[in-house]
């Protein structure tokens, strides 16, 4: 399965959030395939705007395919949450954040129609020549599959079709309960996924906090460590102890 070398150098995408990289043990390894679940509300869909914003300033392309929210209501709500972060209207209007509202994705009632709609995906992703894709989220697929399995291989269909157009991709799922994790919002198996990101809330001292984990992510050394977050107008600011300074780009 996996066709890369381990001596080769490990390349990164920097998320540019300083406890995220150093969480992550750098950056999400280029070329990866990403589940990012959470409970709704705890960031999701922020977190990954903030991310495509920080490369966006390098200059990295990308585009956000929303299948929850229209495309103005989105672009409304970052700017309105992210009110300190400069040009981001800009790349947003210049498509280096290229937002997308894939509509009726719940209505998908053949194979044909699901492969249509990757293939359109697929499109975008190309002329927008983006190197990092955001599906936000793959939780409303659920309903148009028959049973967990089949729903499962779908996904693991949509994270393929991320590794063969050399994308760093990352799909959110919405999580409702206390789940397995071998068994995560209708997925059967995770294990199409090269990288895990769990955001949830904790009872941390009789306080309900919000906290970041990484259970699993393949080719970086990150930590387990659970770290409480915050979300503020200057992006997540994630609370990592111990030592070691905060990665800047
Ligand atoms: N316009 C806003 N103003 C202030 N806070 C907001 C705004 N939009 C979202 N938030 C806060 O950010 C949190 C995360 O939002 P979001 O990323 O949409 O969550 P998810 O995608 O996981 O459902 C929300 O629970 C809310 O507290
Ligand atoms: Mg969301």
């Amino acid at each position: 399965m996996e066709n890369f070398d381990p001596y080769y150098p490990v390349e990164f995408i920097k998320t540019g959030i300083p406890g995220f990289d150093r969480l992550c043990g750098g950056g999400i390894p280029l070329g990866s395939q990403v589940l990012l679940y959470g409970m709704p509300g705890a960031g999701k869909t922020l977190f990954c705007m903030e991310l495509l914003y920080r490369n966006a300033k390098f200059g990295i392309p990308s585009v956000f395919i929303s299948t929850e929210e229209r495309k103005e209501d989105l672009i409304r709500n970052s700017l309105e949450v992210f009110s300190s972060f400069e040009d981001l209207d800009r790349f947003f209007q210049d498509k280096i954040i290229n937002v997308e509202y894939l509509r009726g994705i719940d209505a998908i009632k053949s194979r044909e129609e699901f492969e249509e709609t990757l293939s359109k995906m697929g499109q975008i992703i190309k002329s927008n020549k983006a190197k990092i894709v955001v599906l936000d989220s793959v939780s409303n697929l659920r309903s148009r599959f028959r049973n967990d399995r089949t729903y499962t291989r779908a996904v693991a269909y949509i994270s393929e079709f991320g590794r063969s157009l050399n994308i760093t991709g990352i799909a959110t799922l919405e999580m409702l309960g206390k789940e397995s994790s071998q068994k995560l919002g209708g997925l059967y198996t995770t294990s199409m996924f090269d990288g895990i990101v769990d955001l949830n809330l904790k009872d941390i001292g009789g306080e309900y906090q919000y906290v970041i984990n990484i259970p699993k992510f393949r080719r970086t050394e990150h930590s387990t460590v659970t770290a409480p977050y915050m979300i503020t107008s200057k992006g997540f600011d994630i609370l990592v102890e111990g030592k070691g300074k905060p990665q800047q780009h």
